[in-house]
């Protein structure tokens, strides 16, 4: 159970750094600092905690988005001006309560673990070139490949019924590849980017002003319930298990708004040329070999099981990854999934 928030107050530091309470407190008007800050130090802006208290974390697991998201009392702790910060109230009191800080961590994700690695190593590898290193992150393989993918990200969310004026939330935002097409195109909205990777939000806020993206290391959505009109994820259910799949759809399913839309890309077994791409990858299995980061491949039965089986998605439209009828020369890619609640 959690503490009360006030617990982050510091009687004596209180004290100490406000003259007129404590003369206020000596005179009996109020019977304590706490009091006074309860009553008006709190309205008045005041701080209840030492001013040497950390704010900021050195932990590259903490996130403080995701912990304010995930506990409201905290959030509105903070709001408050009761705790100056999640991270403070984590390290004073959340960790002994043993509060989640958001699944997603190293020790846990392998999501985390892999991509924190692949992309802390392409930083060094192109150290002149941030934004080829980015582009690498993400599976582009030069800017031109990255431009051309947000190309037809963008094509793939018109014909999901992208409109202006839509609140979108882009789960697995990356280095901010599906954004940048939305720029370019002039798409007005509200839009929101979540992942799980810091410097890869970090380049993306750098470099596409206007748009708002965070870290978010929990398997849900950080928007209230019905809210969105619509939630994609390209090349995010590629690379998780099936379990981390249906906690992200539960949610978004949660999030959208009645008849919002679901737009996702998968790596097929119906596909020949996925299926190829996991005969390589099985053989170099065998070698002992690794790739980066876990590929999942879904089979069309697979995908309907989970989104309209388990959760009720109604399927607008399944476009194989070979399709050249949205996408020319080759199609997307991968297939893609366009749901609604
Ligand atoms: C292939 S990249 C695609 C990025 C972006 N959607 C795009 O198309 O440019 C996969 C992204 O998924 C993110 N990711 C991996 N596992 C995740 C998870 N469990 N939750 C959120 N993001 C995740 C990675 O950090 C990476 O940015």
């Amino acid at each position: 159970m959690s503490a009360h928030p006030d617990t982050a107050f510091d009687e004596a530091a209180y004290l100490r750094r406000y003259a007129d309470v404590r003369a206020a407190v000596h005179k009996g008007v109020f019977s304590s600092g706490r009091d006074h800050f309860l009553r008006c130090g709190r309205a008045e802006g005041r701080q209840a905690w030492p001013l040497d208290e950390p704010v900021d974390n050195g932990d590259e697991d903490f996130d403080e988005g995701t912990y304010l998201w995930l506990h409201a009392d905290v959030r509105r702790a903070v709001e408050e001006k009761i705790w100056p910060s999640g991270h403070a109230h984590f390290l004073k009191v959340g960790k002994a309560e043993g509060r989640s800080i958001g699944v997603q961590t190293r020790e846990t994700s392998h999501a985390m673990r892999d991509y924190t690695r692949l992309v802390r190593e392409l930083i060094a590898t192109h150290p002149d070139d941030l934004a080829l290193a980015m582009a690498k992150a993400i599976g582009s393989q030069s800017a031109e490949e990255y431009y051309l993918g947000g190309e037809h990200q963008y094509a793939m969310l018109q014909r999901a019924g992208l409109a202006d004026g839509q609140a979108v939330y882009d789960l697995a935002c990356g280095s901010g590849r599906t954004a940048a097409a939305l720029a370019r195109h002039g798409w007005q909205g509200s839009y929101r980017g979540a992942d799980l990777i810091r410097p890869l939000v970090d380049y993306a806020s750098a470099t596409k002003p206007g748009f708002e993206f965070f870290v978010h290391r929990d398997y849900s959505i950080r928007a209230a319930d019905a809210t969105l009109d619509m939630v994609y994820a390209w090349s995010l259910f590629t690379h998780l298990q099936l379990e981390e799949i249906l906690l992200y759809a539960a949610d978004i399913r949660r999030a959208l708004k009645p008849g919002g839309v679901l737009a996702f890309s998968v790596l097929t077994l119906d596909s020949p040329a996925h299926v190829d791409l996991l005969l390589s990858r099985a053989l170099a299995f065998k070698k002992g070999e690794r790739p980066p980061h876990l590929d999942t491949f879904l089979a069309r039965t697979s995908v309907a099981s989970i989104f309209e089986t388990v959760l009720g998605f109604k399927l607008v439209e399944w476009i194989e990854a070979d399709d050249t009828s949205v996408i020319a020369h080759g199609g997307f890619g991968q297939a893609v999934a366009i749901y609604r609640k």
